[in-house]
C-alpha cells in the first residue's frame, strides 16, 4: 500500500489526492488563523463541524442547481470533492456591515447595507488579500468576462438561498466568503463553486440575541468558539444524539457555556 499523496495544505485544510483521477480529499483541520494568518491558534473539533456544516449546505445548494465541487463526505474530517483549477479571487457577499468595510468606510457595525454587496479580493497572502476592482479582474486576466458573469450571479443566488436557510434557525447572514474553481473538459471549462462554506468564513449573529456564532469570536478573543461552532451545527440539525459516542452533546452545557462566555463580554 503506497501512502495518499499531500497536494496543499492551507491554513484550515489539507487537499489529498483523490482514489479517481479528477478527484481531491479534503481534510478539514481543527487550526485557526485570523488577520492572514498573524493570529493563530485551534478550535477543537471545528474540522469535523465545518466538514459535516459544509456537506449540508453544498449539498442543499446542489439541489437548487447551483453546481459546486462536492460529491460526498467520506469521515469525520474528509470529503471527496472534484478536482478544478481555482479562480485567485476571493468573493465576498455582504449583507449587513461588519468587519473590514467598516474600517475602510466608517461604518457601524450591524448597519443594513442599502443592497447586496458583492467585493473581490485577491487570492494572494504575501499581498494579503486585497480588494481589487472588476477592471483589474479583467485587466489582469485573473477571470473572464463570462465567467465573471456566471461568478456574480451563483453569488447572488446563493446568497438568496444561504439568507433563507439561516433565517429558518434564527441566525442573521452578515456576510461571507466563497470561491469558485475552473472544472476542465477537454478545452471547455465551467465555473462551479469549491472550497467550503462554514462559520469560517461567514458572519453569522443570532436574530434574537446579536450573539456572534462564528469566526469572529476567535478572531476577536470573545471566547466560546467551540459552543459557537457547535450552536450553527445543532440548529441545522446536524448534531443528534446518535452521532457517535465521541460526538455525542451535552448540548445544554455548551448553551449554558456559550451564554456565559458571551454575557462576561
Ligand atoms: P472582512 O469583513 O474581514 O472583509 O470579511 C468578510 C467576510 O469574509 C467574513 O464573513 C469573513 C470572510 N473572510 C474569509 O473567509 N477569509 C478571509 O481571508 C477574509 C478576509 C474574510
Ligand atoms: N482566513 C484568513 C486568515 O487567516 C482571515 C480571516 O478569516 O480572518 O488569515
Amino acid at each position: 500500500m503506497s501512502r495518499r499523496r499531500q497536494i496543499y495544505e492551507g491554513k484550515a485544510k489539507i487537499l489529498y489526492e483523490g482514489p479517481e483521477p479528477g478527484t481531491i480529499i479534503q481534510y478539514f483541520k481543527d487550526d485557526a488563523t485570523a488577520f492572514n494568518a498573524q493570529k493563530k491558534g485551534t478550535i477543537n473539533g471545528k474540522g469535523v463541524i465545518n466538514n459535516r456544516i459544509s456537506e449540508y449546505v453544498f449539498t442543499r445548494l446542489n439541489h437548487i442547481g447551483v453546481p459546486t465541487h462536492f460529491i460526498r463526505r467520506l469521515n469525520m474530517r474528509e470529503q471527496l470533492v472534484r478536482q478544478v483549477e481555482i479562480v485567485p479571487i476571493e468573493v465576498v457577499v455582504r449583507n449587513v456591515a461588519a468587519g473590514s468595510i467598516c474600517q475602510r468606510l466608517g461604518l457601524t457595525e450591524g448597519e443594513p447595507l442599502p443592497h447586496t454587496l458583492i467585493e473581490y479580493c485577491l487570492k494572494d497572502d504575501a499581498l494579503g488579500d486585497p480588494k481589487i476592482s472588476e477592471e483589474e479582474i479583467a485587466c489582469f486576466n485573473w477571470a473572464g468576462s463570462e465567467e465573471m458573469a456566471d461568478i456574480s450571479s451563483m453569488a447572488i443566488r446563493i446568497n438568496d438561498f444561504l439568507c433563507g436557510m439561516f433565517a429558518a434557525i434564527d441566525i442573521r447572514l452578515i456576510d461571507f466568503k466563497l470561491e469558485f474553481g475552473r472544472l476542465w473538459d477537454g478545452d471547455y471549462s465551467r465555473i462551479i463553486l469549491a472550497d467550503e462554506i462554514s462559520p469560517d468564513g461567514c458572519r453569522l449573529w443570532d436574530m434574537t440575541t446579536g450573539e456572534k456564532l462564528d469566526k469572529d469570536r476567535f478572531r476577536r478573543d470573545l471566547g466560546g468558539e467551540e459552543e459557537a461552532y457547535r450552536e450553527v451545527a445543532r440548529r441545522l440539525g446536524l448534531l443528534t444524539e446518535d452521532s457517535g459516542p465521541g460526538e455525542v452533546l451535552d448540548m445544554a452545557h455548551h448553551r449554558g457555556r456559550l451564554r456565559g462566555a458571551i454575557k462576561k463580554k
